[in-house]
């Protein structure tokens, strides 16, 4: 960790209106561009930021104890390739992502959702998946990773429409012990982690559109098990959970 005069201030806002975001004001500068949707505590980012330098490193994040701590951790280490922002990463791919601006879009471990009212939150949908094609530059890359095997059969199907999937079965190389914190933590209770690697395909905006079309949404039971994903719906133990907003 830097001393406290060395910090960076590494929040920042995605405003108003889903309007496109501007990452050359943000970092002040042109560079390759890598977001991560959901980034819980920034833990790859951070990783990526350190290790690539000449990369700028976008994470969008819903819960705000996690967006600060990753934004506090990334403050300390004096980044200025790493910022956080507080947002909805669906809104922020299909609306404020510029066609054909980013290098590598980065979703590790969305929550699969078990219960049939919350199945409309899965960030891995037809939409997505269209606007992440259409957000990566030529050659960009989309990566993605999971512990929950149905998750992974739906990514399968799904993303190898729009890109050249490509599977890993080992660790990421350069995180041997795991690239994010879901990751260790489904590591240690003996989870099988999917990891995903795919190349934006070249076709063109009509056919990608008629294939996003075909994938048909994320139905898919999640299949935890001894929970009752189909059954009627029954309010959460403690009552619904609150929607932060970030102070
Ligand atoms: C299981 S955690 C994984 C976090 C991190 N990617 C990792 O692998 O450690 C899923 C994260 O996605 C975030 N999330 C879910 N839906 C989101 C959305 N629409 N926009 C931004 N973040 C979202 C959650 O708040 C949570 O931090």
């Amino acid at each position: 960790m830097l001393p406290k005069e060395e910090w960076t201030r590494t929040r920042v806002g995605l405003g108003r209106d889903s309007r496109p975001f501007d990452w050359d004001a943000t970092f002040g500068r042109a560079a390759r561009r890598v977001v991560d949707l959901g980034c819980g505590n920034g833990r790859y980012l951070i990783h990526s930021g350190l290790l690539r330098r000449e990369l700028d490193h976008l994470g969008i994040e819903l819960v705000p104890p996690a967006l600060r701590l990753g934004s506090l951790r990334a403050g300390q280490r004096g980044l200025t390739n790493v910022k956080f922002a507080w947002g909805d990463a669906n809104e922020f791919i299909c609306e404020r992502a510029v066609p054909a601006s980013i290098d590598e879009v980065h979703l590790y471990h969305p929550q699969p959702y078990y219960e049939e009212s919350k199945l409309d939150r899965r960030q891995l949908t037809p939409r997505t998946l269209l606007a992440i094609w259409r957000a990566l530059r030529p050659d960009g890359v989309f990566v993605f990773q999971t512990d929950n095997p149905a998750y992974m059969s739906y990514a399968r199907r799904c993303v190898s429409m729009l890109f050249a999937w490509g599977e890993r079965f080992d660790p990421w190389p350069d995180a041997p012990e795991g690239r994010t914190l879901r990751e260790m933590n489904a590591r240690a209770q003996g989870l099988t982690i999917f990891r995903s690697e795919s190349r934006r395909l070249e076709i063109d905006e009509a056919r990608a559109v008629e294939l996003a079309g075909g994938m048909g949404e994320p139905s898919f039971d999640a299949n935890k098990p001894g929970f009752e994903s189909r059954g009627p719906r029954r309010a959460p133990r403690g009552g619904r959970s609150k929607r932060h907003r970030p102070r």
